[in-house]
């Protein structure tokens, strides 16, 4: 299917939700705005703008003020702000892919944007969205109790155009890793690669769904290690966690590479990490609750531990209920995956709203519910040789059973993330990243 026909059954199911929604809260429609550009304090200077969320979910045009009406029963009215202005350009619209889905007005004042918006219910339109001073304004009921979860729990299984979306983001995004590889390999500083990376995705910083995590070395520790070090080259340890935007949708992809340079017991691991994530990603099936998989990953870590001898004198099942994995493997499995890199309502068990019980044996857990259908998650084990989690071991109880002189000898490499991005299906579960990188 075409773009067009995808984004336009995109629509159609948004409209048969919000329509279920309105009727669940007795709401007569639903306006959402693009929300405003922020400016930093006392400065005349922009905060890199992103739309509202809800908006995106709609609609792919980017830019502030946007206005979005859905009434049941009726072709969306999307009115579009197109200032006329000889400071900015303001692009032109061609026939875009997503036009057919909306009613289109364009408005050259914002003013115009939210005239009579909330003109034609009985008192019972609902606004979402950061404008709320403009939507009060406008007799728009702002904060209805119990929109807010309906809308995110609906955005949890992806359209078919969502997906198109990420499998767009991951084809872009894998130009990028793989051009960063290559810069790394060359000897490249943290920013040398970083660069490598916008050139290959055609990107500017402001276009990427996140910050580039590029590290060298020990510096890979840091599980959101935001620096780039031009004064550190020829890395023996590269982890880059980086991604794309495609349509306002982000891939959100970890790689780690090790020279030759690298200690041999590190890029043992590494080979051992790379094989247990791949089987972690073909292990998921329909239904699956992430911290099931989340709980099974940190037993396999703790199969690795002994294999290698990180840990000595202590099977895996003992390491596993002493908690040794805790601070080789800190975060969690994975995340939605979506318009937001940590993407909403991983932790909502219901429509309503209902924050699931955290598993006690990982009370930080983004992602709660099992993986149903059009489900996009990210599957990003990582092992990590972390001075200041590792520490409190050294004192503890069970420092016998590390082996401190293999850990410090790893240290320096920093650690390991493999992060992909996966979609559920029906009766598969599709790997897009590993069909851009395999
Ligand atoms: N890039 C952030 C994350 O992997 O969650
Ligand atoms: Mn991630
Ligand atoms: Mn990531």
């Amino acid at each position: 299917m075409n773009l067009r026909s995808l984004f336009n059954e995109h629509a159609k199911i948004l409209q048969f939700n919000t329509a279920e929604i309105l009727n669940e809260l007795k709401l007569d429609a639903l306006v959402i705005g693009a929300g405003e550009p922020q400016i930093y304090f006392e400065d005349d200077q922009d905060v890199p703008y992103r739309s509202n969320h809800h908006f995106r979910h709609w609609c792919p045009i980017e830019g502030p003020h946007h206005v979005l009406k859905i009434v049941p029963g009726q072709k969306p009215l999307l009115r579009l702000y197109k200032p006329a202005d000889f400071w900015y350009d303001v692009k032109p619209l061609h026939q875009e892919f997503w036009m057919d889905a909306f009613q289109i007005e364009i408005c050259d004042k914002v003013e115009d944007l939210w005239k009579n918006i909330g003109v034609g219910g009985l008192g019972r339109i609902a606004y979402q969205g950061p404008d709320r001073e403009r939507a009060t304004k406008q007799n728009l009921l702002v904060d209805v109790e119990g929109l807010l979860p309906r809308l995110n729990w609906n955005r949890v299984s992806k359209t078919a155009y969502e997906q198109e979306c990420l499998v767009d983001a991951t084809r872009i995004a894998a130009k990028g890793h793989i051009a960063a590889e290559r810069a790394f390999r060359q000897g490249g500083s943290e920013l040398d690669i970083h660069f490598a990376y916008l050139q290959a995705t055609r990107s500017r910083e402001i276009d990427l769904p996140y910050e580039n995590i590029i590290a060298l070395n020990e510096k890979s520790a840091f599980l959101h290690y935001a620096e780039k070090r031009d004064d550190i080259h020829n890395g023996r340890v590269l982890l880059i966690d980086a991604g794309a935007n495609a349509r306002g949708y982000a891939s959100d992809i970890s790689r780690t590479y090790a020279t030759e340079d690298a200690p041999e017991e590190f890029r043992a691991l590494l080979e051992d990490m790379t094989r247990m994530q791949k089987d972690i990603c073909a292990s998921i099936r329909l239904h699956v609750r992430m911290n099931d998989l989340h709980f099974n990953t940190h037993e396999r870590i703790a199969e690795l531990l002994v294999n290698h001898k990180i840990l000595l004198g202590v099977d895996a099942q003992k390491a596993m209920s002493d908690g040794l994995t805790l601070p080789f493997f800190p975060h969690g499995l994975g995340h939605m995956l979506g318009i937001f890199v940590h993407d909403v309502a991983g932790r909502q068990i219901n429509r309503e709203g209902t924050i699931g019980e955290n598993d006690p044996r990982f009370p930080k857990l983004r992602t709660l519910r099992p993986l149903e259908i059009g489900t996009i998650v990210t599957i990003e084990p990582g092992l990590y040789f972390i001075k200041m989690l590792l520490e409190p071991y050294r004192k503890g109880e069970f420092s016998k059973l590390f082996n401190w002189t293999l850990i410090e000898r790893l240290m320096p490499c920093g650690g390991i993330r493999i992060e992909d991005n996966v979609v559920i299906l029906k009766d598969q579960v599709r790997n897009v990243t590993r069909e851009f990188l395999p």
